[in-house]
């Protein structure tokens, strides 16, 4: 089977992922250091390269070790608001830790690369849904490594004919109903695990911002069940692997680039969202009003026809509650 390496795959996409291509026979090795990564979501017979992607010389060794046929490419940093607070983080991992990733791919020759990309690189888009080819002006430097590395990628396709997938997922949400992995940052800063953590404890939940141009007031977003984000990367390796079919650019290498939205193509606001968590859970806690979040746009929805229709990517749990059940599971199971 295909040998494919997953960095930051002890995290929490990339170990949903892990765990689909392990399902699907894929020989998986990981590449993570575990600073936000966990060690107990590595699969038994996964090989886990312990090592800091910022390290050239040990991101290098990886692939003197094992040969791969493809990269799924999640680590990095991802707290949207502390970027504008510490830049240098952020472009040090996800831009120069991303830059030792492609050389090292490079000079093995492993040319397939699937990106973990954001709809941050849109930043606050002028037309909802957001298609693919909307602006790409992000509002925080989260969103510009992000946008950076695509470039990135871009340049390595047209010199070296790298081939690549970039996926923007919207808000990612829920765990794996089969238990044992879910989402688990150190610092929190998201919203359903935060509600989740208040109907735990009985604690306090921080709304930021209720005066938005919104429904209710508070922000509305794309929640997407992390399940059916792996399951678009498997869609995704499997057009890599077969070349792809669709609108793709190939340039005189031969190779493929396409970018897709990954989003569920409904938005739910906030309180919307608390209201779920309060039905799942049947638990109450308080829900204390703040002022705005610096950087959070009103509205992002996605449109995600391009990936149904050229990866026939289907949603397998789209419900806000699905989504809300599978973490409470996970946050329950702790
Ligand atoms: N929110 C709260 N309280 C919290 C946490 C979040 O009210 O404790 C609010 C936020 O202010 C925002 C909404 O919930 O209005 C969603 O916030 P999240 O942090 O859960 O998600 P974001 O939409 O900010 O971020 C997500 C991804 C980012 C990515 C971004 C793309 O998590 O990685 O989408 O725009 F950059």
């Amino acid at each position: 089977m295909p040998r494919v390496l997953v960095t930051g795959g002890a995290g929490y996409i990339g170990s949903h992922c892990v765990r689909a291509l392990v399902k699907a026979e894929y020989d998986v090795s990981i590449l993570d250091d575990l600073s936000n990564g966990h060690e107990e979501f590595v699969p038994k017979g996964v090989k886990l390269f312990k090592v800091d992607i910022c390290n050239p010389v040990d991101v290098d060794a990886v692939f003197s070790e094992k040969q791969f046929d493809a990269v799924m490419h999640f680590a990095g940093r991802l707290e949207a608001e502390l970027s504008m607070e510490k830049p240098e983080e952020f472009f040090y991992v996800n831009c120069v830790g991303g830059f030792n990733l492609l050389e090292a791919m490079r000079r093995h020759g492993v040319k397939k690369i699937i990106f973990s990309s954001s709809a941050a690189v849109y930043g606050e888009p002028k037309e909802i849904p957001i298609k693919e080819n909307a602006e790409l002006k992000p509002i925080n430097n989260y969103g510009t490594t992000k946008l950076i590395f695509e470039q990135m990628l871009e340049m390595y396709r047209k010199s070296y004919g790298f081939s690549y997938v970039a996926l923007r997922y919207f808000n990612a949400a829920g765990a794996d109903p089969e238990g044992g992995i879910g989402e688990a940052h150190n610092p929190e800063t998201h919203l359903i695990p935060n509600i989740l953590k208040a109907a735990k404890e009985s604690s306090e939940f921080h709304l930021f911002g209720t005066d938005y141009p919104t429904k209710d007031g508070t922000c509305v977003r794309d929640y997407i069940h992390v399940c059916d984000l792996a399951d678009a990367h498997l869609l995704a390796l499997k057009y890599l692997g077969d070349g792809g079919s669709f609108g793709k650019e190939t340039g005189a290498s031969g190779a493929v680039a396409e970018i897709f939205n990954l989003g569920n193509g409904a938005g739910y606001s906030n309180r919307e969202v608390i209201d779920a968590v309060k039905r799942v859970t049947n638990k109450n806690f308080s829900v204390i009003e703040k002022p705005r979040r610096e950087g959070d746009p009103p509205v992002l929805i996605a449109d995600s026809s391009k990936a149904a229709r050229i990866l026939d990517w289907k949603q397998k749990f789209s419900k806000i509650e699905q989504m809300v059940e599978t973490a409470w599971r996970f946050e329950t199971s702790k």
